[in-house]
This record gives C-alpha cells, structure tokens and sequence, in this order.
C-alpha cells in the first residue's frame, strides 16, 4: 500500500514503543528448551516474532494462554514445553518467513535438539548469508546442510552429538553468536567464543538469569557457555530501543518538537545510536527506571535539536546496526559530514541497506554518497518530496516516515504495510502524533 506523508507544524507526544523483538524471539526460544510453564509479558506481535511462535508450537511448546491488547500490537503469553529432548519432529518445513534473527538461532537450537528439521525463509531471507552459522555448528559436530555450498536456505539439520569449540567469530553478530551458544549447551564440553566487537548480549543475560554458567570477558569479548538445561523463567520485555529509535530521531530533526518514549531497553549493546546523536549536539536525556530483570529500562526525551557531522566507525557499529538508515537522515540534517565506517554487514540485512538508504535519500534531495562499507552524508541538505520503494524493508520504511519530517513536499511510501515485520501499529501511531499537532 503507498501511503502519503506531509510534514506536519509540530510533532509532540508521549509514545510508547511496541516490546523488543530480539528479546521477544529469545524469550520463546530459549524458555522452550527447559520443561514447565513461564509468562511472558509485553509480547510484541509483528510478524518475526509471531514466526517465532508457530514455528517453536510446530515444535511442541504450547501457548496455555494469551491476552493480546485492544490494539493487538502485544500480548501476554503462558507458555508452557517438555524441553528439548521432547520436541516433536516436524512434518513440514519450518518457516522463519524474513527473521534473521529466527533461522540462525533455531539452527543453534535443532543443532542441539534430537529432531531433524529443514528450515527456510521468504525470498529476501533465502538470500542472506548462513554459512556463517552452517560452518562453526559443523564444527561442533552438527549434521546440517545449506544451499550453495552451505550458503543458503533452505537448512536441513540433524540434531544431536555436539561437542564443544574455541570459535573466532569472523563477524560481530549477536545472531552468529546466539546460535553458537544455544548449542553449546548440548554438547558435551565448554563452548568459548570470541567477537571482533561486542554485539547485543540479550542471549547471555537472558541464559544467566536462567541458572545457566556462562564466563563473560567484556575486555577480550569472549563468552565461555557450559552444557546445562535452561530453566524457564518469567519475563517483561521492555520497549524495543529499535522502534524507539525513530522517534528519538524525529523528535531531534523536526524543527518543533518534544517527546517522551516510554519504558525502552537501555541495554548498552543496543544503545550506539544515543552515544552518536549526543556527539552530534542532541537534546536528549535519559531518565533510568526500576526494572526486574537483567535488561535495563529508562524514558528518553527528545526535542528539537542543531546537530553537527561526524565520523561513525569501529567497535560501535554493532551497537546501532539496525539504526543506521536513521542516523543517514538525521545526518542530512546535520550541519557539516557525515562518515559512516565498517558497516557492510549493513549490505546482508533485510535488504542492502546502504545502497538503498543512499537511493531513497538522494531521491530526496539530500547528497549522499555510496562506500563499499557505508556512506558519506553532506549535510544541511533540504529535503524535496518523492516516492520511496521500502524494498520489503521494515527499517527502511520507517526511516522514510522519518524523513518526511523534515521535507518540504509529500513522501509517498511504497509497501508500507512491511513496518509490520518489527512494529506491529506503527502508522497507526505515526499518523496519531502528527495528526494531533
Ligand atoms: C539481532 C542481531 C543483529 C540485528 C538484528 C537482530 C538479534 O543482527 O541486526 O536485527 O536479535 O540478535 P546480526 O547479529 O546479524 O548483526
């Protein structure tokens, strides 16, 4: 569906983002490897994470009870599972539709499982790299096969007879890393793995809170796991800081505005974004809440903001990946540069972020230039209207809502029901803030 945007006189409220998607797929991942029940709280309902729960009920977990909002953007779930060693084998193959997040870490679980499984995506998720994942769970002993030389899905697993490996990760993913540690708990001996960078550590905190041993060296980003069976545990998930992230943004560049964003994950390996907008000159402050789990949570407030260029490289990156196509437009507004670094992963995301935030900004007027690893954004630029293709690319569609808050003609975006992969309502809270001013 196009849906048309116009800049609107001013941009004020109080919102509340949808609960976070990668702690949501781990919740549901990680609890239905031990027996019993556990609730979990905020549930956020976008298609990942609903993906996340027919595949885990193809598995045997079952859902005693869900209660989902008038506005069915969340839920509160029972859940209840036999473990692991109970799971059913599947008579069909197992969707993980566009998440990521979905087919890498359940190849970490069926590695550990005693079913065998094949495991496919929708065609952008059938394009992106799993030989990341394939490799290393060989490595451990794991049965399983990819596409192309182990390239691709679909994935065929075999479960069972892991051991453990000291693994160097080529790349910074919490994903890689994830799946990784999840098999790790089924074989026999430690698992130790080591990050070029620190990415998000929900696994970790999450498998600690559930009586699992874990050696963590922030210092030489190096996880060690031992074998255990995770126990099931209760859990709120707070506000994803990645949909909380668009409004951060544009409450900085709209030229009237003040929001506060409620009860957001401030969990340090997701907050990049925060570090690089206080560089650039934001007003932002952080007021840190009371939370009863690992995951820490604050309100942030926002208001319009002078923000200057600056260089984004480095040990920093896995720490605002999904907010990159955000901080371009924020950088569009930006008095001086803007230079992004080490950001290819960025090219095997949902689509090729860089190429496509550098199309749809220049569509927009601004000057953006294409680098192999990330961008330089000329800033200060005003932006025109135009149509934007969302490429079937949630954060790239939201970036276009962003962008619209800064550009003198109407934003048509193409597709723009693919916001619902990660933010199940957004346009309906979208359109709510600016209709209200
Ligand atoms: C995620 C990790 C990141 C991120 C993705 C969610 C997760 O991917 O881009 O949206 O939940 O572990 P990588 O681990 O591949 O960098």
């Amino acid at each position: 569906m196009d849906l048309s945007l116009l800049k609107p006189k001013i941009f004020k409220g109080e919102i509340k983002a949808p609960g976070d998607k990668s702690i949501a797929h781990r919740a549901l991942l990680l609890n239905s490897l031990g027996s019993g029940k556990a609730s979990i709280y905020n549930f956020p309902r976008s298609q990942d994470t609903i993906a996340t729960l027919r595949v885990m009920e193809t598995l045997g977990m079952g859902i005693v009870k869900e209660s989902v909002d008038s506005k069915g953007v969340s839920s509160n779930l029972v859940i209840e599972s036999r473990g692991i060693h109970s799971f059913i084998e599947p008579s069909s193959h197992l969707d993980a539709q566009n998440s990521g997040t979905l087919m890498r870490l359940l190849l970490g679980v069926l590695a550990g499982s005693s079913i065998s499984a094949v495991v496919f995506g929708d065609s952008s998720l059938n394009k992106r790299p799993m030989g990341r994942v394939i490799k290393p769970l060989k490595l451990m002993g794991a049965n399983i096969d990819g596409a192309e030389n182990d390239e691709f899905p679909p994935i065929s697993v075999r479960g069972g007879n892991l051991r453990g490996i000291n693994y160097d990760m080529p790349v910074a993913s919490a994903q890689l890393k994830s799946a990784l540690l999840i098999a790790g708990l089924f074989a026999e001996g430690n698992t130790q793995i080591i990050e070029p960078y620190a990415s998000r550590d929900h696994t970790e905190n999450m498998l600690m809170d559930m009586g699992i041993h874990l050696d963590k060296d922030e210092a030489f980003k190096r996880v060690i796991v031992s074998p255990g069976i995770p126990d099931m545990i209760d859990i709120e998930i707070p506000s994803d800081f990645s949909s909380a992230a668009p409004w951060i943004v544009g409450g900085l560049i709209h030229h009237d505005s003040e929001l506060v964003i409620k009860d957001v994950g401030v969990n340090h390996t997701r907050t990049g974004l925060l570090d690089v907008l206080e560089e650039m000159g934001a007003n932002i402050s952080i007021e840190k809440k009371k939370s009863n789990s690992s995951e820490p949570v604050a309100d942030i407030n926002v208001s319009s903001s002078q923000l200057k260029g600056i260089e984004i490289y480095g040990s920093i990156i896995p720490r605002l990946i999904d907010e990159i196509p955000l901080i371009a437009v924020a950088a569009t507004q930006a008095e001086g540069t803007t230079v992004i670094r080490d950001a290819a992963e960025l090219r095997v995301k949902e689509s090729d972020r860089i190429k496509n935030t550098v199309i749809a900004l220049n569509t927009l007027g601004a000057r953006v230039e294409e680098q192999d690893d990330g961008m330089v954004i000329y800033g200060k630029g005003k932006l025109k209207g135009g149509t934007i293709r969302s490429h079937g690319d949630h954060r790239l569609a939201i970036a276009a809502a962003v962008s619209s808050l800064v550009s003198d003609d109407e934003i048509v975006i193409q597709d723009s029901e693919v916001t619902d992969v990660s933010y199940p309502n957004f346009w309906s809270d979208f359109l709510g803030i600016i209709s209200t001013n």
